[in-house]
């Protein structure tokens, strides 16, 4: 009773997860594919003596990695990964990517920037020819948001971005908290031209913490397929 979208994204993790090795330092993504994730790990930690050491990328993450018996340090205790894997929200041609449809986006990209590869898995609905259609996820402290968002829609501006509706993200009636104590803004951009560009002028605006492009971290997508085929780019 598994949907189409289920298997996908667990043929796709099951097989990221045949990367690790014991002996690893690993970094656990966050969201529904990279639950799949960690629960085979955890498959194979109970079953294949697999020895690993798993730096979460959420708090929730964390907590799953705990129950299925993976064995969670700190990032500061671990320094380096050897790898880490991940969802995603959306992924070009140039595997440049969105994340932070979960909000995690923040401590997912401190951990895939300290890992030596990072895997992204997925499902074939995450691949587009131009990021943008998933709105981009910016985290900003709570001090000054306003401000903040004002400065962020002038960069829109300066950039020439079309479609540039600034929306924050709720959780219920209030705005929604990051595993950092921080707010998201989602930017509904439609179309991204120059990933790099804009994401560099986001996160020079005083405030903003970090924006949910990944741009030369991913090395290699594995996307799965509901009928257990398995591509990787
Ligand atoms: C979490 O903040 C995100 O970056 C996730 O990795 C992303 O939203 C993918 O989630 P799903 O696997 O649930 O689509």
């Amino acid at each position: 009773h598994m949907s189409a979208a289920d298997k996908a994204k667990y043929f796709a993790a099951r097989q990221a997860a045949t990367y690790v090795k014991s002996g690893m330092k690993v970094g656990l993504g966050t969201g529904s594919t990279a639950e799949w994730l960690v629960k085979c790990l955890g498959e194979m930690v109970r079953d294949e003596g697999l020895q690993i050491q798993g730096v979460p990328t959420s708090e929730r993450t964390g907590a799953l990695a705990r129950q299925v018996g993976i064995k969670v340090i700190t990032l500061d205790a671990a320094q380096r990964l050897d790898i880490t894997i991940d969802g995603t929200d959306e992924y070009d041609p140039d595997l440049c990517l969105i994340k932070g449809g979960g909000g995690a986006h923040l401590r997912e990209k401190i951990v895939a920037a300290a890992s030596d590869r990072m895997v992204v898995i997925a499902d074939e609905s995450k691949t587009v020819d131009t990021l943008g259609a998933f709105p981009l996820p910016v985290e900003v402290i709570p001090f000054g948001m306003r401000t903040t968002e004002a400065l962020i829609a002038a960069a829109l501006v300066d950039l020439d971005v079309a479609a540039r509706d600034i929306t924050l993200r709720m959780a219920g009636d209030a705005p929604y908290v990051s595993d950092e104590g921080n707010h998201i803004f989602d930017l509904h951009l439609k179309r991204i031209g120059d990933a790099r560009k804009l994401s560099q002028a986001l996160n020079q605006i005083p405030g903003v913490v970090e924006n949910g492009l990944f741009i030369d971290i991913c090395k290699v997508i594995v996307v799965g397929h509901d009928n257990g085929r398995v591509t990787v780019t």
